[in-house]
């Protein structure tokens, strides 16, 4: 009669062997949270190739794994998994070893470990307090959170921008939202959007008047008119239309130019308005059935040459 001696036909003998290390079982206990292994040499004071003997035993049996951090490896337990076939035995083990004195001390040396790892990253943070917002923008740029708050919209909206041009700001709601319409009066306004918004799926463009919009009552849940009425002889017709394009409740964002003195705006640039101010604003808004409105001037950013700017708010009521 053959008696299986090497306990590959029966796993739970190979399981044992892995659990009947102290160390092992006390690695696998402190890796229910990411550590790397100069986390567990500290914790455990053993040496570095000790710990990292243990863990390659017990990744090769696949009862950890683990993730790239930097320089650093990021190690976790995976015998939680339902259905691992080491699960019953792992959990007698594991509250043996929790009771155990072992055990406490492991905890309270996790505690401290982590507890600097901690406090060096808020010593990061006292020391550098003064040039984060350079550190800030070196590393990810002075934009990224203007971007992101678009996160804050619902994805489910449709907006239209009207006077879309070049599709600045269709690219940065596309991402956002379910749906973006452009709408604009300059084919060659419209190429170059068309170029820039190729890679979305979300965003349809038509050529238009801004006096009448070619899109149906109701059909937005948010219109945006981006430097566009300083453009319009009649800027009331726009929003007008603004107003009657979007959903009952829905949102009309107006950014234009605080009322200025660059005439040669007219010439250079056609611009048949110096800027507005909030009343005008208010006025042309509250004309078109917009109430609820918010006028908030915009910081001008340091490299800006040009007036500075307002965002106006308002709602269809
Ligand atoms: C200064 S650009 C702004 C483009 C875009 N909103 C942005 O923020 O980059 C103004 C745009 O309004 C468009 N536009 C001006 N008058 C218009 C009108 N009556 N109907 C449709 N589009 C018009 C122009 O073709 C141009 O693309």
């Amino acid at each position: 009669m053959a008696i299986a001696s090497n306990g590959k036909d029966t796993p739970i003998l190979e399981h044992l062997t892995t659990l009947s290390d102290s160390v092992r079982s006390r690695i696998l206990v402190l890796l229910g949270q990411e550590l790397t292994v100069g986390d567990l040499c500290a914790v455990l004071q053993l040496p570095q190739s000790t710990v990292s003997r243990h863990l390659k035993f017990l990744a090769d049996r696949n009862w950890v794994d683990s993730r790239p951090d930097g320089t650093h490896r990021l190690y976790h337990r995976t015998l939680d998994a339902p259905g691992h076939d080491a699960r019953g035995l792992w959990d007698m083990v594991r509250a043996a070893v929790e009771e155990s004195s072992a055990g406490a001390v492991d905890r309270e040396r996790l505690a401290s470990v982590l507890a600097s790892r901690r406090s060096r990253s808020r010593e990061f943070f006292d020391r550098s307090a003064g040039d984060w917002d350079t550190l800030r923008d070196e590393l990810f740029g002075p934009h990224f959170h203007g971007l992101a708050l678009l996160g804050l919209l619902p994805a489910s909206w449709t907006v239209a921008d009207l006077g879309c041009g070049t599709g600045a700001v269709a690219e940065a709601l596309a991402p956002f939202v379910r749906e973006v319409i452009g709408v604009d009066a300059s084919p060659a306004m419209l190429q170059g959007a068309e170029r820039r918004l190729a890679r979305f799926e979300n965003v349809t463009l038509h050529a238009g008047e801004l006096e009448h919009v070619p899109l149906a009552d109701g059909t937005a849940d948010a219109v945006s008119l981006m430097l566009v009425l300083h453009h319009l002889d009649r800027p009331e017709l726009a929003v007008r239309e603004a107003a009657r394009i979007a959903r009952p409740g829905g949102k009309v964002l107006i950014v234009d130019m605080l009322t200025h003195d660059r005439v040669q705006y007219r010439r250079e640039m056609g611009h048949t308005r110096l800027g507005f101010s909030q009343e005008e604003i208010e006025t042309i808004c509250h004309e078109a059935g917009l109430g609820g409105t918010r006028f908030q001037p915009l910081p001008p950013a340091p490299e800006a040459k040009g007036p500075n700017l307002f965002a106006f708010t308002a709602s269809k009521e």
